[in-house]
């Protein structure tokens, strides 16, 4: 007995100090910058330390100004290295907005959804796909099923083949997906630079900017799971000129927020005004990014808000059967002395 508590003290001494000494080894560990400019700031002293005696003698006796310019020469490659070091992307962080799906009693905003689904099949159904989404789904944003189908109605689908072998195009149906705007990737590649759109469907799950640490261990504690549509939103919201000096591929856009380089060959899609909004809700391009990504969250995942319903329930239930288990035990195990 008392071998096998030995044993799990010093495991759990090892779980806690082995990456404890991880990382006080690397904080040890001095500055490459520091080690080369040591010999050259005894040397500019001139008081060099013992054992460097022999190596720094024959340059000072040369000139006096020389240790300077070794120092001068050392530090180049240094900087000539920092600059050309590819910059970390996304350059900016998004922003984190506040969003009525966020947290454990987040749900949706069925206006916003609403205001979204309106920016996506106005703005950028031209170019964006979201094959993993039928018109049947947009039940779920408060419409009634005659106006899913006048929606999906406006639609050309395309269908087939009909008895002679031919396709055959005809109005669309609630069962239908959203119709992609090009017949092939390399159709939307040639019509965008060479870059392809990718689908919508699933993008608020799929894109978020890394965080970093430590705030990627708070964000376990504050529940953050909105880097999806913070990136969006920051995506759509962020183009700017270019910084002078930065060559952009023809057909390419700067974005500080874009995560795979510095610029993306989807232009500023949206701007003030663009997309008449019927509810009063500002006409602004911020406004266009924070509806149009709240819709693409809620494309990613439509069942969100039941989820987050029923995990509540379920906490809830756990609290009340942890108490309840507590003074069952309490009871059992009243008249057994101890
Ligand atoms: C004129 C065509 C066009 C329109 C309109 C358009 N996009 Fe794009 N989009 C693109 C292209 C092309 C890319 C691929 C860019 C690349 O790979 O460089 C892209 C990429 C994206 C990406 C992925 C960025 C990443 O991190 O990879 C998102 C998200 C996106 N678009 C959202 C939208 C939204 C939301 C709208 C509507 C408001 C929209 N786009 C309108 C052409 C368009």
């Amino acid at each position: 007995m008392p071998m096998t508590r030995l044993l799990s003290a010093l495991l759990a001494a090892g779980v806690v100090f082995a990456p404890m000494s991880v990382a006080i080894a690397q904080d040890s560990a001095p500055p490459a910058g520091t080690v080369e400019a040591a010999p050259a700031a005894t040397a500019e002293g001139g008081q060099p330390a013992a054992e460097n005696t022999e190596a720094v003698q024959p340059a000072e006796a040369a000139a006096g100004e020389q240790p300077a310019e070794a120092v001068a020469s050392e530090k180049m490659p240094e900087e000539e290295h920092a600059e050309s070091e590819t910059p970390h992307y996304p350059i900016k962080k998004p922003d984190e907005l506040s969003w009525s799906f966020a947290g454990p009693f987040g749900s949706w905003d069925i206006g916003q959804l609403q205001r979204g689904l309106k920016v996506y099949k106005e703005v950028c159904a031209a170019c964006h796909s979201m094959n993993l989404v039928a018109m049947r789904n947009l039940e779920a944003l408060g419409y009634s099923e005659d106006q899913v189908k006048a929606f999906a109605a406006e639609y050309l689908v395309q269908d087939g083949p009909n008895g002679d072998g031919d396709m055959f195009e005809r109005p669309g149906i609630p069962s239908d997906r959203f119709p992609a705007p090009f017949p092939n990737p390399e159709a939307a590649a040639a019509a965008n630079n060479g870059a392809v759109p990718p689908d919508l469907s699933l993008i608020a799950k799929a894109r978020a900017a890394e965080r970093g640490f430590p705030t990627f261990v708070f964000d376990i504690f504050t529940q953050y799971a909105e880097s999806g549509p913070d990136y969006i939103h920051a995506l759509l919201t962020g183009y700017e000129e270019a910084p002078a000096g930065l060559e952009l591929q023809p057909g390419t856009y700067y974005n500080p927020y874009y995560l795979y380089g510095p610029a993306l060959a989807m232009a500023e899609p949206i701007s003030d005004g663009f997309v008449e909004y019927g509810d009063g809700a500002p006409e602004t391009t911020d406004q266009y990014a924070r509806d149009v990504s709240a819709f693409l969250m809620w494309a990613a995942e439509p069942h969100l808000a039941e989820r987050k319903a029923t995990g509540l329930i379920v906490m809830l239930f756990l609290v009340v059967f942890a108490a309840l288990m507590f003074l069952i035990k309490r009871r059992v195990w009243a008249g057994t002395p101890h």
